[in-house]
């Protein structure tokens, strides 16, 4: 897309916005925008949903088609990529000289095969993860990811801002789907082990909700060693100062043995340790702990 048309698709203080998607997500998404004062046109596949935002200001558009010749920023946000290419394939005439912001979760080679076609089709492509259920939508707390066309993000940053936190990823337009999944994969971890130590201390007694503030204080402990571990990871250097493998692998052995007495689950335990009993195999017991990344990749 060349300048000339990205200036052709308007300004974007409070433009003209299209949302393709009236779902949980897309009616939050359009209900923030419309409140925050931009000109907002709807569309979505069944007729039954948005007539609430109709009746704050929204117009409804009977096509798709018309939907997104009618706003400069175009916004789809549906089920799933199939979907997504299912819809907006046909309307490449469309979309041309626009820019078209995926906020549909999917994986990044669906994400780097739609912004192919669009820039085949001179659309500008950005796409995004929604890190927030529709009730977070309009507040800071919430966080979209984007990654993919950096002059679409930067001209359009004051209405994603509406949205949510934008952060800016990378122009690989799959980033954004990869730290998606990368960020549920640690969010799933937390809470099986939410759910373990819960288990574990129902066993002696002790409630969820009495446990709960000790194990928060855990995550947040465990939270500030991330960006010193990033480092190492980055660097490859592991130096065992604060704690070895070896002396993690002796606690680990208790909580399996904890887990097996107390009779709960020793599935999520046994895991945890068979990665440090791997790493010690390989000789890293006198390393700190981010060593066992070679653990996490792929055998050359
Ligand atoms: N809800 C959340 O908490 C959340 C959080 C983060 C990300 N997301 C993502 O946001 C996206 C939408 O989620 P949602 O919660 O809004 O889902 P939803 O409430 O189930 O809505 C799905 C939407 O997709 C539309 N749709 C489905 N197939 C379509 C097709 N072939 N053509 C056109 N429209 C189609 C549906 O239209 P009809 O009304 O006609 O069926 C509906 O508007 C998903 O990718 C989801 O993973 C959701």
């Amino acid at each position: 897309m060349t300048s000339s048309e990205h200036d052709h698709a308007g300004s974007d203080q409070a433009g003209s916005v299209t949302l393709l998607g009236l779902g949980l997500m897309g009616h939050a998404l359009a209900g923030t925008l419309l409140a925050a004062g931009h000109p907002t046109t709807v569309w979505n596949r069944s007729t039954d949903k948005g007539t609430d935002l109709i009746s704050r200001g929204a117009r409804r558009a009977d096509s798709a088609g018309e939907a997104i010749t009618a706003g400069s920023l175009v916004i789809v946000c549906i089920t799933d990529n199939n979907a997504v290419r299912e819809l907006v394939r046909p309307l490449a005439a469309e979309l041309r000289g626009r820019t078209l912001i995926n906020l549909t979760s999917g994986s990044s080679s669906e994400a780097r095969d739609l912004s192919d076609w669009a820039a085949q089709h001179e659309i500008a492509y950005l796409d995004g993860a929604i890190l927030a259920a529709p009730t977070g939508i309009g507040t800071y707390e919430a966080a979209i990811l984007y990654s993919g066309d950096k002059d679409a993000f930067d001209q359009h940053n004051p209405t994603l801002r509406k949205l949510a936190t934008p952060t800016f990823l990378g122009n690989d337009p799959g980033l954004a789907a990869l730290h998606d999944v990368a960020v549920l994969g640690m969010m799933w971890s937390i809470l099986n082990a939410f759910l373990h130590a819960a288990a574990l201390l129902q066993s002696a007694g002790v409630s969820a909700t009495a446990l709960t503030p000790v194990l928060q204080g855990g995550i947040a402990t465990t939270a500030g060693w991330l960006a010193g571990y990033a480092e190492q990871i980055d660097t490859g250097v592991f130096p065992g100062d604060d704690s070895t493998i070896a002396t993690h692998l002796a606690a680990m052995t208790h909580l399996v043995d904890e887990s097996s007495a107390h009779r709960v689950s020793t599935d999520l335990p046994l895991q945890i340790k068979a990665v440090a009993d791997r790493a010690i195999a390989e000789g890293l017991g006198q390393s700190g702990y981010a060593a066992m990344i070679s653990q996490f990749r792929s055998p050359e």
